[in-house]
């Protein structure tokens, strides 16, 4: 296992105070007003009586030491109706409080902080978080800056009967195995790059765009997503080579997960890519954007709360 990941195994006795508090959530549902305030309270209360699951999630903020953390383990819903959906919910959100503070963007997944991530059926066919079809390597939301996008990803498990795997990949190990010429060329700005619908209603194709880059903690970044990245001249050979060489590379170097349930991973969004498996029948994760904070999505957005206009943030 790569010692960058992180496994937690939530203990009979922290797996029974988590079942409590969904217990708690459930028995006051009608009672619930402001998801995200019921959910910082709730992470308080993790806090204090799960305290080894706290500081397995919060491994996560340890920086170059843990880039993604499994957990497994926790308790599972007691059905799959809307009730017990929003429980998971709220309980997603109180294990991003953990670690920081979740947003979204309003265009995504209607604004919903703990997003539902499960196959829509007008993008059934689209490489997409509400595609069926397999989502190819990529990191979220790579055309904003490291300010306005997350830092981290959390997927929580709700339902996957069918095993459907989600891969990682760690950016330090794709580097490694790709050849110095290759790597010049992804680093050189001979590549565009379609910025996704859900944020920009009309098709739109960044220019000039390097796929690899080094950022700010001279950290390799890998930006894209790979099923909807060209080369700028459609008849640079060596451009398309390299960005085939790079998905291989990361076939190659990656570990898979399957998010059911009773389990939930969180990886750093700017030192991993990440891929899923193709969707037979059913699946349903909840994914949540964590950042250390939100100050500069609230500054630049002029607004309050979690939810932000991506528009105003688009570079
Ligand atoms: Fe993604």
């Amino acid at each position: 296992m790569n010692i960058r990941l992180k496994q937690v195994y939530v203990d009979e006795n922290e797996s029974f105070i988590l079942n409590n508090i969904r217990n708690k959530l459930r028995n006051s549902l009608n009672m619930l007003d402001d998801v995200l305030v019921i959910s910082k309270l709730i992470s308080k209360e993790i806090e204090l009586f799960a305290p080894n699951f706290t500081n397995g999630m919060r491994a996560i903020r340890s920086y170059n030491l843990f880039d993604a953390v499994c957990v497994c383990g926790l308790p599972i819903p007691v059905s799959h109706d809307s009730s017990e959906l929003f429980v998971s919910k709220c309980m997603s959100l109180a294990f991003a409080y953990l670690v920081g503070e979740p947003f979204q963007y309003e265009q995504q997944n209607n604004g919903e902080i703990a997003a539902e991530i499960t196959p829509t059926p007008e993008l059934d066919n689209t490489p997409s978080s509400g595609g069926r079809v397999e989502f190819g390597w990529h990191t979220d939301d790579y055309f904003f800056s490291q300010d306005f996008r997350t830092k981290w990803i959390m997927l929580c498990g709700y339902l996957n009967p069918d095993h459907v795997k989600t891969s990682l990949a760690f950016v330090d190990d794709i580097i490694s195995q790709l050849d110095s010429e290759t790597l010049s060329v992804l680093m050189s700005k001979k590549f565009k790059v379609k910025v996704p619908v859900s944020i920009c209603r009309t098709e739109y194709w960044r220019e000039n765009i390097s796929i690899i880059r080094v950022n700010g903690n001279q950290d390799y970044e890998i930006g894209i997503p790979t099923f909807d990245t060209k080369p700028m001249d459609d008849l640079d050979v060596t451009a398309a080579h390299s960005l085939n060489q790079l998905i291989s590379v990361a076939d190659k170097v990656s570990f898979s997960k399957c998010i059911t349930d009773d389990s939930l991973i969180i990886f750093n969004n700017d030192r991993l890519l990440h891929s899923r498996s193709v969707i037979p029948n059913e699946r349903l994760v909840l994914r949540v954007y964590v950042r250390t904070d939100v100050e500069a999505l609230r500054m630049v957005t002029e607004s309050v709360g979690n939810v932000f206009d991506a528009e105003k943030i688009l570079l």
